[in-house]
């Protein structure tokens, strides 16, 4: 089917979203789209975001859907891999954001590359950014072979010909408290401008209240759980890859049915361990540092922890998520990780 019009409904702010985001020096250039209101650049319900939805999924491609932070790019990397019988020198040449390109930075990042323009840089930096420039959701269209996608658009708000084509999609989650954490330190690396100064408790605030791109939280997850048993369909939770990446691994060659022998195993788990995966330069973003992009003491693979919660939120906080999180959980079958 394809849309002349935004099918979906567009609210404006309510009043509380509002004071919040007005407080906290946030965009608000954004609305509560879809029955469930998730928070989004009113860029979606324009001329492009109506072209994002009539973009045509192809039965090769691989699709994989997660809110930020829940372990997407080491997924990313385990697809790729996996989906390429191993091709470690291929992805070593190649940055994760060309190999697999982020369809939501269509919308999210709109007119970023404009800021590239006026920075001088190194023939191989500017190759990078030439690369990024031919990202446009109009080249993957014409994009030959197999097509590795990465959204973080819920998928309720997404081409609903990735299920009529029957392509491998891919959810990934993680458990709340470690993903808030997680994004807190992500936005104040990669948006100075608006999260620099903000604390934990204020960034948690946000998060609880749906005043974070994405959010609600539970309702994206929730839209990925209730498809885990799907055909072409694969719900993986942070926390499992983590305990057991082997197992993780398994699942992934199963789904993309391919066979990985005890050798191969063995050289993706050593590839995973976080502090291999930290110093790898095609997917830990290093190229942002070297753009003047992001602080060269930040990192876009940081800690790969279970449980850093703990060091943030208060004992107060956390009896305020643990209640969320139960109000969130009382209708419905989804079990959140132990961590
Ligand atoms: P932390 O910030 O808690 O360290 P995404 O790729 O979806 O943005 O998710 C990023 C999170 O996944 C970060 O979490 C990052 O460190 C973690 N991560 C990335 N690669 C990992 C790996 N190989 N092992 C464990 N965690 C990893």
């Amino acid at each position: 089917m394809k849309y002349e019009k935004y099918p979906f409904q567009v609210e404006k702010l309510d009043e509380k979203s509002r004071k919040l985001l007005e407080s906290f020096n946030q965009n608000l250039d954004v609305a509560r789209i879809g029955p469930k209101g998730y928070l989004q650049p009113n860029s979606i319900h324009s001329p492009l975001g109506i072209d994002l939805l009539n973009f045509q999924a192809r039965k090769d491609d691989v699709w994989l859907f997660g809110f930020q932070r829940s372990g997407t790019t080491m997924t990313q990397e385990m697809l790729w891999l996996i989906k390429n019988d191993l091709d470690f020198e291929g992805a070593a040449k190649e940055i994760m954001d060309i190999r697999f390109p982020v369809f939501s930075h269509n919308l999210y990042m709109k007119g970023q590359t404009k800021n590239f323009d006026n920075m001088k840089m190194s023939p191989e930096l500017l190759s990078i950014i030439n690369k990024y420039k031919s990202l446009h959701y109009k080249a993957l269209d014409k994009a030959e072979g197999n097509r590795f996608i990465k959204s973080h658009i819920p998928i309720s708000l997404s081409t609903n010909s990735i299920f009529d084509v029957g392509c491998k999609v891919v959810y990934c989650a993680r458990h709340p408290k470690d993903v808030v954490v997680s994004l807190f330190h992500h936005l104040k690396m990669f948006q100075p401008d608006s999260f620099k100064d903000i604390s934990f408790p204020d960034f948690w605030k946000l998060f609880k209240n749906d005043c974070l791109p994405g959010t609600p939280w539970f309702e994206q997850v929730k839209e990925g759980w209730a498809r885990r048993n799907d055909k072409n369909f694969l719900f993986l939770f942070y926390e499992d890859t983590k305990k057991d990446t082997r197992a993780s691994l398994l699942k992934i060659a199963k789904f993309l049915e391919k066979d990985l022998s005890e050798e191969d195993l063995q050289r993706l788990e050593e590839h995973f361990k976080i502090e291999n995966f930290r110093k790898n330069k095609s997917v830990n973003n290093d190229h942002f540092k070297r753009m003047g992009i992001v602080e060269e003491n930040k990192e876009f693979i940081r800690k790969g922890q279970i449980g850093g919660w703990k060091q943030y939120f208060t004992p107060d906080l956390n009896a305020e998520a643990d209640e969320w999180i139960a109000e969130n959980l009382k209708n419905s079958d989804l079990i959140l990780p132990t961590i």
